[in-house]
């Protein structure tokens, strides 16, 4: 134990009970808050010299004091001691114990409560602004395969039946498209964190000439808080970051669904390097597809994260209350869980090797362009549920028949309904059949191909903008 009491002070009599110590503390996890904590401290500490609350010479040793200790934590020199419970006492003990008078009279004017709800905030919009990149990544990777399969066609499914083609391309970009309303949800979550408590104390801010408004701009907060009771009793910008995690995750869920699919012998739509399989330790056979698989697993706890905040938060009166600690928790393992899940995510698209071959049988299987059939009638003026029923009545004749449907001859053709000509057999063609659809968020060539330029300049465009926003601490 260091040279202080802590944060207990003179009013108690000894430390706590050894097992109460333990379940107190939390610098076991809040260490993650080390940077943070640092730097909210330096922007108080400038502050309240400026505001004549201290003196400038503290200030001063504060500063270079509170960057000492950042550095031997986080090389290790010195240990995270249980004794003084969280990361902000750690490093105001280790302060004074340097600084001595000028370490002591930092937490003037504030608390730790203030002092915790300004640190997970600037976690929070660093993690997002890392989250972000991270998507972007992933973004980059799957319109890479885009452009890498323009003119591969697989199988479209519904009801994981093989429904219509689609440009491979396409399919890729779906998952591109949901990525950036995940981006969207965090960029959002970061701005409502955007906004300082430092100031309001342990409830009800405090009785010192202190500029709240410097604060916040020397720490990247677009501003500051305006209740005192809210700004240290809530945490509702961790539940929206993590919601919006857990959302992304349920989205690398089904790509990681969609590539065990693809990567079984009963698809084998695609392989995988071994940097991203593992074998079986009894079938030397097997080649197993165990990071997707994770990716969809670890879903699970993403969503119990935000479910355990919630929980947690749901009953509490204003305004600090100890439980808030347990917010933390679900917070970083939410944010690292997603983090390393979309760094894998994007290393698997960018191995990933589609089966070209496989995929032009596939398509060519299971009567993919039945509508085609129906759409020919309709082009000659037949109404298209008739049009649909003739169709339907065809798919079943070739099922008996045991062939596709441009197996049938223009004879078995009329015989369902005289409409038909030779013409009908160009329709069958399942490239033609994916170049029909050419309307905005279709399959043709030139909408796919569209799109994929339309992500990259987005792609660039976001990459300059948050270059630049590093500076700005804004993501
Ligand atoms: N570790 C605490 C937390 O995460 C810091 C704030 C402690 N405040 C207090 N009044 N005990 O909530």
């Amino acid at each position: 134990m260091s040279g202080t009491k802590g944060a207990r002070g003179r009013r108690f009599e000894g430390g706590l009970a050894p097992d109460a110590a333990e379940l107190n503390a939390s610098v076991g996890f809040d260490w993650r808050l080390l940077p943070h904590d640092v730097e909210g401290s330096i922007a108080h500490a400038r502050m309240l010299g400026r505001q004549g609350i201290i003196p400038t010479d503290d200030v001063e040793q504060i500063v270079t004091g509170l960057r000492a200790v950042q550095g031997r934590l986080e090389r290790g020199e010195v240990d995270w001691d249980t004794a003084l419970e969280d990361v902000h006492m750690n490093v105001e003990a280790r302060l004074i114990d340097d600084v001595g008078d000028a370490g002591r009279r930092l937490h003037t004017g504030r608390s730790r409560n203030d002092q915790v709800a300004t640190d997970l905030r600037l976690y929070a919009r660093a993690a997002a602004a890392r989250l972000v990149a991270a998507i972007d990544r992933l973004r980059a990777a799957l319109v890479g395969q885009a452009r890498r399969h323009v003119d591969t066609l697989m199988p479209g499914y519904t009801h994981l039946q093989r429904a219509q083609p689609v440009r491979a391309a396409h399919h890729f970009l779906a998952y591109e498209a949901m990525l950036g309303r995940d981006r969207g949800r965090l960029v959002d979550a970061a701005r409502r964190a955007g906004e300082s408590p430092l100031g309001s104390g342990a409830l009800a801010a405090t009785t010192f000439p202190i500029d709240r408004e410097g604060v916040a701009a020397d720490l990247g907060f677009a501003g500051v808080t305006h209740n005192s009771l809210d700004a240290v009793g809530d945490r509702d910008f961790a539940i929206e970051l993590v919601a919006a995690c857990a959302l992304c995750q349920v989205h690398l869920s089904r790509l990681g669904e969609e590539l065990v699919l693809w990567l079984s012998q009963e698809f084998r739509f695609a392989r995988l390097p071994d940097a991203y399989c593992s074998g079986s330790s009894l079938m030397p056979q097997k080649k197993n597809p165990d990071l997707a698989e994770l990716v969809r697993g670890k879903t699970g706890r993403v969503m119990g994260d935000w479910v355990t905040l919630m929980t947690v938060v749901k009953g509490l009166p204003l305004a600090y209350n100890k439980d808030l600690q347990e917010t933390q928790e679900p917070l970083y393992d939410a944010v690292e869980t997603l983090e390393a899940s979309l760094g894998v995510c994007a290393g698997m698209v960018d191995a990933l090797e589609l089966d070209v071959a496989r995929l032009r049988v596939a398509v060519g299987e299971g009567h993919l362009v039945a509508t085609e059939l129906a759409d020919y009638l309709v082009a000659r003026g037949l109404p298209f549920r008739d049009a649909h029923d003739v169709a339907g009545a065809l798919v079943r004749r070739a099922l008996d028949r045991g062939v596709e449907l441009a197996g049938l001859s223009l004879e078995e053709l009329r015989e369902v309904h005289p409409l038909f000509d030779d013409d009908v057999y160009g329709w069958l063609d399942p490239a033609r059949a994916v170049d029909r659809r050419d309307v905005v968020g279709g399959p043709a060539r030139g909408r796919v191909v569209a799109e994929i330029a339309r992500v990259e300049a987005d792609l660039a465009a976001t990459a300059a903008a948050s270059s630049e926003a590093r500076d700005t601490q804004d993501v």
